[in-house]
């Protein structure tokens, strides 16, 4: 009898086991360990060049584009892919200076690339900075792709709408509009800038945050409240970070409200990631650790950043474990309390 009750509870572990197993529940192998404040660098070992990056995530595998500083003030833009934004595998230059376009390289320069997926189009879009070396043009550029790491063609530059425009991101709303969002008119203002269904043009502005300075912004949005993290503009020395919220993307921002410390943690905000799991949702702050100590040794600083309704936990954290099934984060095992 007894060997027949055990028999059966080992029957009912197996079951049970294979039960968790068959629903995908995460072990403690899924837990990432993410260390900030160290140059990132390939398994082949060559650094990781994409400053003020952008994200775009496709299944289970990160891309990220940003600046190749290498060349400090001809940067092309670079593609990398990631499973747990720690290993970055190179994958292509996607945008080459004197060769994507004669300007680029000449004329113009590369900052902030950000990259987005059209669902309508099927293609590959990226908006960026596209600029003289004075910062005189005050200009953004479009590129689009068949394949991610596909050849880039230069779709438009110039001022969107006839307006300066500088630093920059993308944000793309639940219903697939895409915008493109940038410091506008010498630093004055941020302009939101719809763009056209199929991301390649830009075809309405709104006046954001008037007279008030602001660049480096990154936008999220958790339910119906959008919420964005700025700078000053203090070239590359860091700043204080502010956040605004506001339930339409086009009026009704909050006052901005400092967080973190009054440098950021010496970084500047470059995009703000949902990891989104079974469980729960992380959302990651990326911003740049600029000159440190040069251009291209740049750092890429990440941590996990909680929302509450009107504001944000904007923490600094050398280590944090991720992970990127159940989309939960934890303090490090190993740091210090
Ligand atoms: C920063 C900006 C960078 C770069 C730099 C040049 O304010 O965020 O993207 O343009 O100025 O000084």
């Amino acid at each position: 009898m007894t060997r027949l009750l055990n028999c059966l509870m080992l029957l009912g572990v197996f079951i049970l086991a294979g039960c968790s197993a068959s629903k995908g529940t995460s072990s403690e192998s899924d837990w990432v360990r993410v260390t900030n404040g160290n140059l990132w660098l390939t398994a082949g070992g060559d650094t990781v060049q994409a400053h003020a990056p952008g994200f775009l995530r496709l299944g289970d595998t990160w891309y990220m584009v940003g600046e190749d500083r290498g060349r400090e003030w001809r940067p092309d833009v670079n593609l990398y892919s990631s499973k747990d934004l720690q290993h970055w595998h190179f994958e292509k230059k996607i945008i080459e200076n004197g060769v994507t376009s004669p300007d680029l390289g000449k004329s113009r320069m590369i900052e902030r690339a950000k990259l987005l997926y059209n669902k309508k189009t099927k293609r590959f879009v990226v908006w960026c900075h596209w600029e003289s070396s004075n910062y005189g043009a005050s200009e953004a550029a479009c590129f689009s792709s068949d394949k991610i790491d596909g050849t880039y063609r230069l779709e438009w530059s110039g001022r969107p709408l006839g307006i300066k425009s500088r630093d920059c991101n993308v944000f793309v709303d639940s219903d697939g509009t895409a915008y493109f969002i940038s410091t506008t008119v010498e630093n004055q203002h941020l302009g939101l800038f719809r763009l056209s269904d199929d991301y390649l043009s830009v075809v309405e502005h709104t006046r954001l945050f008037a007279g008030q300075r602001r660049e480096a912004p990154a936008i999220v949005k958790l339910g119906q409240r959008y919420f964005m993290f700025s700078s000053a503009c203090t070239g590359w020395a860091p700043n204080q970070c502010k956040l605004s919220w506001s339930d339409n993307l086009k009026e009704g921002w909050s006052q901005l409200e400092n967080i973190g410390d009054n440098k950021a943690f010496r970084t500047q905000p470059a995009a703000i990631l949902e990891v989104k799991g079974t469980k729960d949702t992380t959302y990651l702050y990326v911003g740049d650790r600029w000159k440190d100590p040069n251009l291209a040794q740049s750092k890429t600083i990440i941590f996990p950043v909680t929302f509450t309704d009107t504001s944000c936990d904007f923490r600094y954290r050398d280590n944090f474990e991720i992970n990127f099934k159940t989309g939960e984060w934890r303090e490090d095992a190993k740091a210090k309390k």
